[in-house]
């Protein structure tokens, strides 16, 4: 069996201050994934043997952990979805249809195959965290993996997963494109700042649009965080095939954390939204004038538009919100 390990970048890591965190952090994520057992979340196998404290002496070899292998993250597979002919309804790329600003159409059957996949793997095990009052802190596509030998979703980086009652106000680790309104500001955690993240998450899922690219920007202090994310855009639910898609992004997105919903009710709303699709298509295949009006009334696939281009208008030099950030005290 093959096995992944996890240690420190030694070559990264600039300062004291800075070794203490990933350190902590690295240990916590061993302390994490030892404790928790659940499908989709990545299987620790080991440890080090070497107490932590002699693992960085002159003879240590640095602490280290080891797990499953993943095949890719989701951070991959979303541009390979993209350039899939069966994503989208009207794939021309032709420079006609970019001029007259013919936009494209996601296919609502692969959409639902997406979701299938990939979030609602994701909303079992971050249910399955909540229910232990854990919060995961970076819930983004890059922190998401496929089994190399199962092929199921999995999350994989615990390196800022806490329990609640360890977090601090004013403490801000994560992804800026990922982070709930409320910690952007130093509001502390809850766990509806997750759902937050897990939102902006289904958005890529569903639409294909993201933004990564591989300079990014080094953001350094709070000051320069925030008025970094204000150039952020909110994602538009505009191009989404499906209302209740659309809904259940917006809830999760919401400004207002309380009224954002549980994973409890993620989950069976995303298990609603993919039962209902299935029967629909059962339909489809008997009777088409009947999904149509069934369609109508729902408000879905004839309201929604298309899709832009996830070459998006950032420049190389400008702020994708991609960047890790970690102000969090030492543990
Ligand atoms: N078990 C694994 N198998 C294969 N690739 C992995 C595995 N764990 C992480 N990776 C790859 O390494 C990247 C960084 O790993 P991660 O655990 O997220 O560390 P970091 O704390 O540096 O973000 C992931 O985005 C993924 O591409
Ligand atoms: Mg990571």
């Amino acid at each position: 069996m093959q096995l992944a390990m996890k240690r420190l970048d030694e070559g990264n890591i600039e300062s004291t201050e800075q070794f203490y965190r990933a350190a902590t952090d690295l240990i916590m994520e061993a302390h994490y994934l030892s404790k928790l057992d659940h499908p989709n979340i990545i299987k620790i196998r080991g440890v080090s043997s070497t107490p932590f404290s002699a693992s960085f002496g002159e003879d240590g070899d640095g602490y280290f952990i080891t797990m499953d292998v993943m095949q890719d993250t989701l951070r991959d597979r979303i541009p390979k979805w993209y350039d899939a002919k069966s994503s989208f309804d009207n794939k021309k790329k032709g420079l006609k249809n970019r001029l007259s600003g013919k936009r494209k159409k996601l296919n609502v059957e692969s959409m639902y195959g997406r979701i299938e996949t990939a979030a609602v793997g994701i909303a079992e095990a971050m249910k399955y965290m909540h229910e232990q009052d854990i919060v995961l802190r970076d819930l983004k596509p890059a922190n998401v993996g496929f089994h190399a030998e199962t092929g199921k979703v999995c999350l994989l980086d615990f390196g800022f997963a806490r329990e609640l009652s360890l977090c601090s106000d004013g403490e801000i680790c994560g992804t800026p494109r990922y982070m709930a309104p409320e910690v952007l500001i130093g509001e502390g955690y809850s766990l509806k700042t997750d759902v937050y993240s897990f939102g902006i998450m289904l958005h890529e899922i569903a639409s294909l649009e993201h933004s990564w690219r591989p300079r990014k920007r080094s953001i350094s202090s709070h000051a320069e965080l925030l008025t970094a994310c204000d150039t952020l855009p909110k994602p538009s639910t505009e191009i989404i095939p499906c209302r209740n898609t659309a809904l259940l992004i917006e809830d999760c997105i919401s400004d207002d954390a309380e009224s954002r919903p549980t994973f409890d009710v993620i989950c069976m709303t995303l298990n609603e939204i993919l039962s209902s699709a299935v029967k629909s298509k059962d339909h489809h295949l008997g009777d088409i004038s009947a999904l149509k009006s069934q369609i109508g009334a729902i408000g879905a696939s004839d309201t929604c538009s298309c899709c832009t281009s996830p070459e998006s208008s950032l420049s190389d030099d400008e702020f994708d919100g991609n960047e890790v950030f970690n102000n969090s005290a030492e543990w």
